[in-house]
């Protein structure tokens, strides 16, 4: 989808922005930009909501990163983006898996800019020592080596069984975006990640309507992981999408996108 480039200080957003109405922002997942959106970005506009789809610093048609991209810089680019955009009705946050870890930023940092959360497949503990170390080890090797094994390692991890079979589309559409990515922000985002903040003690603060959204056959953040999550906010609903993995608003787009608007039409 075509974007428009909008800086924002020391970078250069690429963003989709469509319809008009309560702004909902959607951060992407690893190692993706806001394509991996496409199923949700029309209906939503169309249901009546601003929809504000980033490629993250270092992502998509955005500008690079360097070095290390931390959760707290991808939350202070998401404010000022929306600073820059005129954007000052709270909005809703929706973020997959990395997005979810920015969307805990988000609400650390920047809680007058938030009505709701949308939270698929994600997770609030950081790292153990060897996760950590296996992000650094990635990091180097893309930087090194680019990333055109990356697809074959992660499409199996990202998708439910059944998906990788037979969901060519979505097979295709995730494969062409992660060899789009610029290796130098794919590694500034997994160093970022690999020393993210554990944030499980700030799930009982969290005072906003929230969705938790899990892919039945998420392999990455399976759903009791997620279903711990929606128990500690305290205003949180959990929702699990049957035969979706990882990757659960492109793989069932549909009962994604119903979960989605009966959440944000309810609260
Ligand atoms: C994602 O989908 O964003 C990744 O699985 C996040 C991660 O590597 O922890």
């Amino acid at each position: 989808m075509q974007g428009e480039r909008i800086p924002i200080g020391e970078v250069t957003l690429n963003v989709v922005i469509r319809g008009e109405g309560e702004p909902v922002l959607l951060a992407h997942g690893f190692p993706l930009d806001h394509s991996m959106w496409e199923a949700q970005i029309n209906v939503l506009a169309t249901e009546g909501y601003q929809v504000i789809a980033p490629d993250l610093r270092g992502f998509g048609a955005s500008d690079p990163a360097q070095d290390k991209t931390t959760m707290a810089q991808f939350a202070d680019d998401l404010s000022r983006l929306l600073a820059k955009l005129n954007v000052t009705t709270p909005v809703t946050f929706c973020g997959l898996s990395m997005g979810g870890y920015i969307a805990w930023q988000f609400f650390q940092r920047h809680r007058t800019r938030l009505a709701r959360l949308i939270l698929c497949d994600t997770r609030a503990n950081d790292d153990d020592e060897k996760v950590a170390r296996g992000r650094l080890v990635m990091a180097a090797e893309v930087e090194r080596f680019g990333l055109d094994k990356v697809p074959d390692t992660m499409l199996p991890k990202l998708l439910a069984p059944v998906a990788l079979e037979k969901n060519v589309a979505v097979v295709e559409a995730l494969r062409a975006s992660i060899l789009r990515q610029d290796p130098a922000g794919v590694a500034a985002a997994q160093r970022g990640m690999a020393e993210r903040q554990n944030v499980v003690d700030l799930l009982p603060t969290i005072d906003v309507p929230t969705l938790v959204l899990c892919g039945e056959a998420d392999s990455i953040t399976p759903p009791e992981v997620m279903k711990e999550i929606a128990a500690a906010i305290p205003a949180a609903e959990y929702v699990e999408i049957a035969g979706a993995g990882h990757m659960a608003p492109m793989e069932r787009a549909v009962e994604a996108n119903a979960a989605i608007l009966n959440f944000l039409k309810s609260t």
